[in-house]
């Protein structure tokens, strides 16, 4: 364990690789807003070097996702003045580190990884090495600001039990206490949102069908349809979570709606037990249309100025590169690069 003690930071990332879902919303993005007005200090990612790994991205698609990921932040709450807002790319000393992690990460670390697993799937030859080393990236996204603290779902905790080995085995090899043991924070109703369609997997980008997720540019009447069409069962709502146990759909939907309203679930099951699918879904989907069709507006608001979202970015980026770039000098001088001398 770390005996420095950090400032507290605040790290997290998104991948801009197609449309943000309440998933992402729900696990992620609205508890960075959170965070930010806790008044910690708040460094949020689009992370476009991971977005190409899995797969061929077209650069103009790519470049839509990021601009629109970034306006997705902002609509969500987050302000650039208070939140450092940045793309990967645009800050160097990210995919620099991750050189160093690269060096530091052990292969066998790197093969339990079930991200890794579940995304190369049985053709692990033909995925890319970009890919493999994805986690290395990852936790140069983190310790390149020194963050202690990233707000994930909890699909991430195995990648931020990584970071942790990483900084640990950086700081015993070469003798130092300068990474911090970053804590995951994986917390609230929704740090997992399931399909709408299948209680036992995960909302996701990549699931084939569109009626499996809400995405966060879906008009009320879609989001509407969705929700009355998501699978249930025929079972009323239980008064307590212990009645939940077993019913993976049922918890998703009670999840969602105590997520939106800001309560616990039990809060929630006080309230809502007893009643039927039949008049919960139309609850929920009138706080999900409540709580979401204003951050889609003025996310399509936003992307009438992409000058302005550059703008944004560049400037984040900027801030950022006041933290990065020291921290990148002090690793290279603890590994024992010879540093630029003045010619
Ligand atoms: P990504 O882009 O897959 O997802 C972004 C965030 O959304 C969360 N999330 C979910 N939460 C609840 N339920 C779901 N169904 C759901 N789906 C996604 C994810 O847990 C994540 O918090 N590797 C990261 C991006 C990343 C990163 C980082 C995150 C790169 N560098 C450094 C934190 C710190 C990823 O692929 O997230």
């Amino acid at each position: 364990m770390s005996e420095t003690s950090f400032t507290p930071r605040v790290f997290s990332g998104i991948q801009p690789t197609g449309n943000l879902h309440l998933g992402n919303y729900l696990g992620a993005l609205k508890r960075f807003v959170d965070w930010q007005d806790k008044d910690a200090e708040t460094i949020y990612c689009m992370v476009d070097l991971h977005a190409i790994t899995a797969s061929f991205q077209e650069p103009q698609a790519l470049m839509r996702s990021t601009r629109e990921l970034c306006a997705g932040f902002i609509a969500a709450g987050l302000d650039p003045e208070q939140s450092i807002l940045i793309n990967q790319s645009q800050v160097p000393e990210h995919a620099q580190l991750a050189w160093i992690f690269n060096c530091v990460a052990r292969m066998g670390w790197m093969q339990r990884m079930t991200q890794w697993k579940d995304k190369a799937g049985k053709n692990q030859q033909n995925a890319s090495l970009g890919l493999f080393a994805y986690p290395a990236l990852m936790a140069a996204d983190i310790l390149v600001y020194h963050a202690t603290h990233v707000p994930v779902g909890e699909d991430q905790k195995q990648h931020l039990e990584l970071t942790r080995d990483i900084a640990t085995k950086f700081n015993h090899d070469y003798g130092v206490d300068f990474f911090p043991i970053t804590e995951p924070v994986i917390e609230g109703a929704a740090t997992r949102v399931m399909s709408l369609r299948d209680g036992s997997k995960k909302m996701s980008k990549s699931d084939a069908s569109d009626a499996s997720r809400i995405n966060m540019t879906d008009d009320a009447d879609t989001i509407a349809k969705k929700i009355r069409k998501a699978k249930t069962d025929p079972e009323a709502l239980p008064s307590e979570s212990k009645g939940l146990e077993e019913r993976p759909e049922a918890r998703n939907l009670v999840n969602i709606y105590a997520a939106l309203m800001d309560q616990s679930v039990d809060k929630v099951l006080a309230d809502v037990g007893g009643k039927q699918f039949s008049e919960f879904k139309p609850m929920l989907a009138e706080l999900a249309v409540e709580k979401l069709a204003p951050i889609s507006s003025e996310m399509s608001r936003l992307m009438d100025d992409q000058s302005e979202i550059d703008k944004i970015l560049t400037r984040g980026s900027e801030r950022a590169r006041a933290i990065t770039a020291p921290i990148l000098r002090q690793t290279y001088d603890i590994i024992g690069m010879v540093p630029p001398v003045e010619v």
